[in-house]
């Protein structure tokens, strides 16, 4: 992309947003940043009239831009001023190597030139069989009423699902991989907010931590594609694993393996910890809300009954898919989007200085009132054909927008249509009483501590 499609400079822009109040000498506000991400940025939001608000991470300046015309200028029209920033590449390179979330340039068109045609809506359907048979295999372990977190079951859930999508195999009661990912996902975290950020090669126990852990998660995934290599039957074998390995670059050429890997374990990182949060988030919201369950249930009851759902029902059943989409409006699990300026650029009436970390909430921007009427309240409703037509431009954005937008969310939007569906007809969810559930970011934006349920197989 290059700078010529930006707008204009303002005239008027002089200033680098104002700085919010509360900032200490030394920490500026990383303090709150690191205590409650979410809100510290939410509440920085709020309290800016045009969405841009600034602040510090120590000495470095920051800025949280919220309102669809800020997100578009950054991502979009002045994509060209930001690179993905040295926290967040710093915070991904050690697990997700060169893979899409990472490079930049050149080698990221390149990758997104051969890895997006296998993503596409003409050939996500091919998948819907695969999730389906895995969530039904799930809740089956549930004739009898249990006690359960829907966080940890839905992470692994959705591990099982995109083990399965990718490299045809199991991840069933991995417990020690599913505490590396959480842990790396922390570390990450951490890593990206940290006014210090050590890198990783400093041997402090949480990096020491987080270097088995990155370790233990690499090894899993290269046994992938070193078994496949080997196998005879490569070639029939459907997943994205072979869709990776088959494709090839304009010159012929395929992906060396070091960048499979990094890309295999990108896709299958970006995508399991996001639908988990995603679909704990609307189970969640659903047995919160009775009024919604009970029309979700007569759209399953009546499309389905009991009979197993398939790709083609997913027209017959709009309304769980409004209620997904309103689930990830609330809570959007890339709730925050980093950016670094790489040259002294403008957002708003604002000056943007070289250096700049820009963070995208995309939570505030699912909260402006003057999109989203009455903001906090649960309705699927407003997902609505017509209603969602008329939604302006980049008010809602759950995967980014601009070069970088999310190469999965057809799989995603297609995983969390299809689980919303299995999860009504198959299960029964009813919260535990006398929990404080509240969102907590750590790369995604996840329940938490976490939401305690019963759950059981409907009759
Ligand atoms: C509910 C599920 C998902 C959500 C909410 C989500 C959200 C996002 C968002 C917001 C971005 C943009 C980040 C940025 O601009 O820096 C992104 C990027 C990405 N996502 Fe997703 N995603 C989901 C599922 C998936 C799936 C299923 C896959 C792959 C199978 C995937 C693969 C990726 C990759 C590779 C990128 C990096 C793209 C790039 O920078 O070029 N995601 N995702």
């Amino acid at each position: 992309m290059t700078a010529s499609t930006a707008p204009a400079a303002s005239t008027t822009a002089a200033q680098p947003p104002p700085l919010a109040p509360g900032a200490s000498l030394l920490l500026g506000h990383a303090r709150e940043l690191q205590r409650d991400t979410i809100t510290a940025l939410a509440g920085l939001s709020a309290d800016a009239p045009d969405g841009v608000a600034g602040f510090r991470i120590g000495p470095g300046r920051a800025v949280v831009v919220s309102t669809a015309a800020t997100v578009r200028e950054v991502l979009i029209e002045r994509a060209a001023d930001y690179g993905r920033g040295k926290r967040q590449t710093r915070a991904l390179e050690p697990l997700m190597g060169q893979g899409l979330l990472v490079s930049e340039g050149e080698t990221h068109a390149r990758q997104r030139r051969i890895v997006l045609p296998h993503l596409s809506p003409r050939q996500v359907p091919k998948h819907a069989d695969t999730i389906v048979a895995e969530a039904e295999r799930f809740v089956s372990r549930w004739a009898e009423p249990a006690e359960v977190d829907l966080v940890a079951e839905m992470n692994s859930l959705t591990m099982d699902i995109v083990t399965q999508l990718l490299f045809s195999a199991s991840s069933r009661d991995n417990r020690a991989l599913a505490r590396a990912i959480t842990e790396a996902f922390e570390w990450e975290m951490h890593a990206i907010t940290s006014v210090v950020g050590l890198p990783l090669w400093v041997p402090t126990p949480r990096n020491r931590r987080a270097r088995r852990n990155i370790a233990l998660i690499r090894r899993w995934i290269a046994e992938f594609i070193t078994e496949r290599r080997a196998s005879p039957d490569r070639e029939e074998t459907v997943d994205l694993l072979t869709d990776l390995m088959n494709t090839r670059y304009e010159d012929g050429s395929g992906m060396p393996d070091a960048l499979l890997l990094d890309e295999a374990l990108t896709a299958w990182g970006a995508s399991q910890e996001t639908s988990a949060d995603a679909q704990a988030w609307t189970l969640y919201l659903l047995a919160t809300h009775d009024a919604v369950r009970e029309r979700v249930l007569e759209e399953v009851d009546s499309v389905l009954g009991r009979r197993t759902v398939t790709f083609e029902d997913l027209t017959l059943l709009p309304y769980c898919m409004q209620v997904f989409k309103e689930a990830m409006r609330l809570y959007p699990p890339a709730s925050m989007i980093p950016r670094q300026a790489v040259r002294d650029t403008t957002v708003g009436n604002y000056t943007i200085k070289a250096g700049t970390m820009v963070f995208i909430n995309a939570y505030s921007l699912h909260r402006r009132a003057e999109v989203f009427e009455d903001p906090e309240t649960f309705d699927p409703d407003r997902f609505a054909r017509a209603r969602e037509k008329a939604l302006p431009k980049s008010a809602y954005l759950p995967f980014g927008t601009g070069g970088n937008v999310c190469p999965g969310s057809h799989l995603a939007m297609m995983e969390g249509h299809l689980l919303t569906a299995v999860m009504a007809q198959r299960l029964r969810v009813d919260l535990l009483p006398g929990q404080e559930i509240r969102p907590q970011l750590l790369v995604n934006l996840r329940p938490s501590p976490g939401v305690r349920a019963r759950v059981v197989l409907r009759d």
